[in-house]
């Protein structure tokens, strides 16, 4: 199985990308809205195919990218039915099981720190996805959303923690850096409730711990009960051509494309004077700047069309479009795989 942690630092939440090595079918946990493009990236880099996009529970610290991977990649939205949400196509309960490939996740209710919280445990028990249900060495907080400290001991008491010893446990949060840790561990360590920790005990704890009102809470409820589809539809820039951007980050356009819009573009070829004139020649029309010079001269360049920019494999030209953008260029993009794919394609001088 191919499993991916990816991190957003804003809200400290982890995203998870479970997929089938063979059929590349995939699935999403705890996606973050603001990170939908780094998503999707990975996605496409990867060639897989997103199934299901899954939230572990409505929440309270960020907008899910539920709504936004169901509008670009047609997966469907999974959430328990506990919650009154709207763009929900699978409402889970307690025993469902999501198919992925030959893979499966198997839904845990495990209700407390709101009241439909679930985690989901991988087939073979090696893995679960707790949310906010059990984090590493803490829990999630209970005092808002349906919260009860009774319900989350239970939860990890009787459900959690009679998952094997070597399980691996992947929260939705960590705030110092901590990845993952194990049932084992957690029953024996966990500040809150492992050890011998009684009911009394972890209620006395959670009822005292006098955490600030979560800041973004008034508008990620909301935004969480349609899903994370956004009020404004039409908040997207207009793009002016059909950049894509990797997980790497750089924006990255098709050759196809450019050359069917030479016209409209600016094209700056970054390599070195011998290799513009080399056995790989250069676009028409596309000036030089060699990717040394380019810091010094963004100033020469006009900013009226579009940049894109050339080398022999794509890969100076991304540090082109970077150095472009850091310098205030709002339209550049990476010619996807230089010159070296240009002349593959077949594409004119
Ligand atoms: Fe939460």
């Amino acid at each position: 199985m191919i499993v991916r942690q990816l991190f957003d630092q804003v809200s400290s939440t982890y995203t998870y990308l479970l997929a089938d090595e063979g059929t590349r079918e995939a699935v999403l946990i705890d996606s973050v809205f603001e990170r939908h493009a780094r998503d999707l990236a990975l996605l496409r880099e990867l060639d897989l195919k997103l199934l299901w996009v899954i939230d572990t529970h409505c929440h309270a610290d960020h907008v899910t990218g539920a709504w936004l991977m169901r509008e670009a990649l047609a997966a469907k939205i999974c959430l328990s039915r506990e919650y009154d949400a709207e763009n929900v196509d699978v409402r889970l309960e307690d025993g469902d099981v999501i198919r992925f490939g030959s893979h499966a996740l198997s839904v845990l209710a495990t209700p407390g720190h709101t009241a439909g919280c679930l985690s989901l445990v991988s087939e073979d028990q090696t893995m679960v996805f707790t949310g906010d249900a059990l984090l590493v060495r803490s829990v999630g907080r209970t005092d808002f959303q349906g919260g009860s400290s009774e319900r989350l001991y239970r939860s990890i008491k009787d459900r959690l923690f009679s998952l094997p010893d070597a399980c691996v446990v992947y929260p939705a949060h960590d705030y110092d850096g901590r990845t993952s840790s194990t049932i084992g561990e957690e029953r024996r360590h966990n500040p809150r409730i492992g050890g011998e920790a009684r009911q009394e005990d972890f209620v006395g704890y959670m009822e005292n711990l006098g955490l600030p009102h979560p800041k973004q809470i008034a508008q990620a409820l909301p935004a969480n009960l349609r899903s994370g589809r956004p009020l404004e539809q039409a908040t997207k820039t207009p793009s002016w051509g059909p950049v894509i951007a990797t997980y790497a980050g750089l924006p990255e356009i098709a050759p196809e494309w450019v050359a069917q819009h030479r016209g409209e573009l600016e094209l700056i070829d970054v390599r070195s004077p011998g290799e513009f004139d080399g056995e790989l020649g250069h676009i028409e029309g596309a000036r030089l700047v060699p990717l040394d010079e380019l810091r010094q001269r963004t100033g020469e360049l006009g900013r009226e069309r579009p940049v894109v920019l050339v080398c022999q494999t794509g890969k100076r030209s991304g540090m082109g479009a970077v150095i472009l953008r850091n310098a205030g260029f709002e339209r550049v993009a990476n010619l996807a795989g230089g010159m070296v794919r240009w002349r593959e394609l077949g594409l004119p001088d």
